[in-house]
């Protein structure tokens, strides 16, 4: 392994190692999320010279459009009072989505998935997002919790995936 440079990609970019390392036995309509190709959504690819070995994206999206469930975390406000108290009369969601964040097998515990979450939490912050939440899957936990990301949500299934928790944090 050399030295791993994190770029911008495209939603296209993403498919495969979503595909391989996310949803292997979905269909290919499975690969495509929610807000892919608005305009200030980010993927991030990590690249091994030209080989692409990990991916993430983010788009803004509130909690509530997803899982129609309130939003607690530790002090038990609202996140979107939180984030909407300085501009009542702002739509534009002041929330990201974290999705599809996934390291090569062979180059994990590398820091790889680090420096994408950090590349995406940048990009948040230069849109002007306040909030990034997620489906956590079980066995990813550890990592989000290294970021300073909380549970806030009883564990739940998804279909054909697995347990998965709501994390969150307001960045
Ligand atoms: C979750 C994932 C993206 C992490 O990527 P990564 O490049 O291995 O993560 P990092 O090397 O940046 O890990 C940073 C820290 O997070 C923690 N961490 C990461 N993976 C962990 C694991 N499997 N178990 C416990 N802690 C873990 C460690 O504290 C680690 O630091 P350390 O290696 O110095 O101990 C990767 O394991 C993966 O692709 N998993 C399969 C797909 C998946 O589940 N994606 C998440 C969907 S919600």
């Amino acid at each position: 392994m050399k030295n791993i440079i994190i770029k911008r990609i495209n939603a296209d970019e993403t498919r495969g190692l979503r595909k391989k390392l996310l949803r292997p036995t979905q269909p290919n309509e499975k690969l495509f999320y929610y807000g892919d190709d608005f305009e200030d959504t980010y993927h991030a690819g990590a690249f091994d010279d030209n080989l692409l070995v990990g991916i993430a994206s983010v788009c803004r999206e509130n909690k509530s459009q997803s899982t129609g469930s309130p939003v607690f975390i530790n002090n038990k406000e609202n996140i979107q009072g939180i984030i909407n108290k300085n501009k009542p009369n702002d739509n534009t969601p002041k929330s990201w989505r974290l999705r599809g964040m996934a390291v090569e097998n062979e180059y994990r515990r590398n820091n790889i998935g680090s420096k994408l979450l950090e590349a995406c939490i940048e990009h948040i912050k230069k849109e002007n997002g306040k909030h990034l939440w997620f489906n956590a899957r079980l066995v990813a936990v550890e990592f989000y919790k290294t970021f300073g990301f909380e549970i806030t949500s009883d564990i739940f299934e998804i279909e054909d995936i697995g347990p998965h928790y709501n994390m969150e944090k307001l960045i």
